[in-house]
């Protein structure tokens, strides 16, 4: 195994946040380009034959995997050709999700925090997110926690027709409807940039025939033909775009009237945290949380959440809590 420096003491805090800052890059860039996976199928990587085989910088690769290396990710060989899992493999193989959100999805936003902390920049375009890399992170983010939730909740369900709102990558229609060969659904997203990642997933599911796509804004529903059957509303992921919360309950009640025949809505959001959360033990609020304080949305509470939905025209059925990310919950609501 190649050869590990003994870490000092004299600067240890800021020598872990700076090294936490590449090794997250480093995990971004692997996710994406298929390192972890590759590790994870094949229980080892070769260097050399990986970067032949897709056209790929060998020495930025082999960098990327030293980062990784040295977090005890992955174990490498003292040639740094071979590399095998490390103790904390398993982890950010479940949790890379999350780092791709943080750096693909907000990294042009986190480099230009000066200039969008200046309210003299604050209008127009002040910031930009990688839309599609959230909406690919975003379900790989899901898979964690919420989806195994998710299911549980819609098994003793019964419904015909679903419509997902915000559907990003489509993987939670897709995950539905290929279980319910004969359940119709309906993603609505704003993001073109969104749709386009869905409607490739849903291609290659091979479910073009049962899930339609519709590009609006949730936050303006009207009545449409494709919403007339739907039974089993969701929302994943988007609810805090609602908020302020007068807008919060126009957006709620609009969804009860675009879908004549709701019986189940089920609304799953993070919610803004109520303590400084821990930077040890919890992984997502706080980048959540800074993120959107900059593109100047509000985060509702838990307590601001529960207050809105009498008003909005629902009623709750139940709310889980999420385990990852943490402050999240699954509101089941049903018309009143
Ligand atoms: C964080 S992603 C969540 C995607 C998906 N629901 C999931 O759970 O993986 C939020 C999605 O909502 C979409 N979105 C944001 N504002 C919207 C709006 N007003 N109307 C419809 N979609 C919106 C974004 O384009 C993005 O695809």
């Amino acid at each position: 195994m190649a050869v590990r420096e003994e870490p000092s003491q004299s600067i240890g805090t800021c020598a872990a946040i700076f090294n936490s800052a590449i090794a997250a890059a480093a995990i971004s860039a692997a996710s994406e380009l298929g390192v972890i996976d590759e590790i994870e199928q094949s229980g080892h990587l070769d260097i050399s034959a990986f970067v032949d085989d897709r056209s790929l910088h060998g020495e930025s690769i082999r960098a990327m995997l030293v980062a990784l290396a040295s977090f005890e990710i992955v174990e490498l060989d003292d040639a740094r050709e071979k590399v095998q899992p490390g103790p904390g493999f398993a982890e950010v193989h479940r949790l890379q999700g999350f780092f791709y959100w943080l750096v693909r999805g907000y990294g042009h936003l986190l480099t230009n925090l000066p200039d969008s902390t200046r309210n003299a920049a604050r209008s127009g375009d002040f910031y930009h997110r990688d839309v599609r890399a959230v909406s690919l992170a975003s379900a790989q983010m899901s898979a964690v926690s919420v989806d195994p939730l998710f299911l549980s909740i819609i098994e003793p369900l019964t419904f015909t027709a679903t419509a997902d709102l915000g559907c990003g990558s489509a993987r939670r229609l897709i995950q539905m409807i290929a279980d319910r060969p004969a359940v119709r659904g309906v993603g609505v997203d704003i993001a073109p940039a969104a749709l386009a990642v869905a409607r490739e997933s849903v291609a290659a599911a091979g479910l073009t025939g049962s899930i339609g796509l519709v590009e609006a804004s949730v936050t303006d529903l009207t009545p449409r033909p494709e919403f007339a059957d739907v039974e089993l509303v969701t929302c994943f992921f988007l609810g805090h775009d609602f908020w302020p919360r007068a807008r919060c309950v126009n957006a709620l009640r609009g969804v009860r009237q675009a879908f004549p025949h709701v019986e189940h809505f089920l609304l799953c959001d993070t919610y803004r945290s109520s303590t400084v959360p821990s930077a040890a033990d919890q992984i997502f609020t706080l980048g959540f949380e800074l993120t959107h304080a900059v593109m100047g949305q509000y985060l509702p509470s838990l307590a601001e959440w529960r207050d809105v939905f009498e008003e909005s025209g629902w009623s709750s059925a139940g709310e889980h809590p999420v385990e990852v990310p943490p402050s999240t919950a699954i509101f089941h609501l049903r018309p009143r």
